[in-house]
């Protein structure tokens, strides 16, 4: 069990890369490579059962072979040592029992080494039972102003984080102002940390050393469901719930629906999500907005604009 949730995860982790990446996979014409390494993952994840199936099959067929030594000699002792009228009525008896005697020591063994296998499952459990909670989500004493943070300053003086206690540190002290309103870019090459400052400032990773203030005030002093409910992230991956249209809008029911449209109309979703029998509360399966083919043949479409220039400009480049 140990060895396969080991080797299990390294299983679905290399798949849904795939899986992810399976347009550059292909751009670079190594599909045999993914191939074979999936298939050599899935041994590698196979051979522990195979290993343990062939160990009980093994012990079982000793354990059997034991069985069937002690009965045939006390049924050939008691044959041999004649006791009594009645002996063999009692062999008869004794050699049934005997022979259920030889499947019940296999069960019962069985069952002991699967329970041995599955109590792995509750020591994790244990462990998990000690892992550190989060901080707590408010602390009464310290709670930001409903409006903040009005401006949007962000100060961070001399952050560093690490993931775990003796991990190497990821980000080394970063200084940096942001004033409130500027829209900024974070450059950096890939595990830079980029991800690592935003995670830092939603504390889901939290600073060993330095501080971020937000409007001066100190994120580390504040409860976190405070924190992160006044901030917003749009991730660079879309999430959709399964759920109507406004679940996954507003979760939390904090919203009117008259705000819910005017959204919906800036994003230019007002008229799909209006054409719906149910509007708002209508579930429906995810489908594609525009096919590229239709958006690149639409007069003004700005999809259909970027290609064009697209092969404009390879084809200048490849002349
Ligand atoms: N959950 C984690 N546990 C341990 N180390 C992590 C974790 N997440 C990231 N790291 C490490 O922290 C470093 C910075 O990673 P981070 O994801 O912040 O980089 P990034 O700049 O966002 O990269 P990318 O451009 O690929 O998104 C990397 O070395 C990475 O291995
Ligand atoms: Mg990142």
């Amino acid at each position: 069990m140990r060895i396969n949730g080991t080797t299990q995860s390294s299983v679905a982790s290399h798949l849904a890369e795939s899986i992810a990446g399976a347009m550059t996979i292909r751009a670079f014409g190594l599909e045999d490579r993914f191939f074979l390494k999936n298939l050599d993952l899935i041994d590698r994840n196979a051979s522990p059962y195979f290993h343990n199936f062939s160990a009980s099959e093994w012990f079982i067929l000793r354990l059997e072979i034991l069985c069937a030594i002690v009965l045939s000699s006390t049924t050939l002792a008691m044959a041999l040592l004649q006791v009594g009228s009645s002996s063999s009525g009692i062999i008869g008896m004794e050699m049934s029992y005997g022979l259920s005697l030889n499947i019940f020591l296999v069960v019962s063994l069985q069952l002991q080494c699967l329970l041995a296998n599955l109590i792995v499952s509750v020591e994790r459990l244990e462990q998990y039972m000690h892992i550190p909670s989060e901080a707590p989500e408010i602390i009464e004493s310290n709670r930001p102003e409903p409006n903040w943070p009005a401006v949007g300053k962000v100060e961070i003086h001399n952050v560093k984080v690490r993931y775990r206690p003796n991990a190497p540190l990821v980000l080394h002290g970063i200084c940096c102002t942001i004033e409130g309103g500027y829209k900024i870019g974070i450059v950096g090459r890939t595990g830079s940390g980029k991800t690592t400052l935003i995670s830092a400032l939603f504390r889901l990773v939290e600073a060993t050393e330095g501080e971020i203030l937000v409007d001066g005030l100190n994120i580390s002093t504040i409860g976190l469901h405070d924190l992160r409910s006044h901030f917003a992230i749009i991730p660079q991956d879309p999430t959709l719930f399964v759920g109507s249209v406004r679940y996954n809008l507003d979760p939390l029911l904090e919203h009117t629906d008259q705000e819910i449209w005017e959204v919906l109309e800036k994003c230019q979703l007002r008229a799909v999500i209006q054409e719906k029998e149910d509007g708002l509360n209508s579930v429906g399966k995810l489908i594609e907005y525009d096919e590229p083919l239709k958006l690149m043949s639409r007069e003004g479409s700005l999809f259909g604009q970027l290609v064009r220039e697209y092969w404009s400009r390879t084809s200048n480049s490849s002349n």
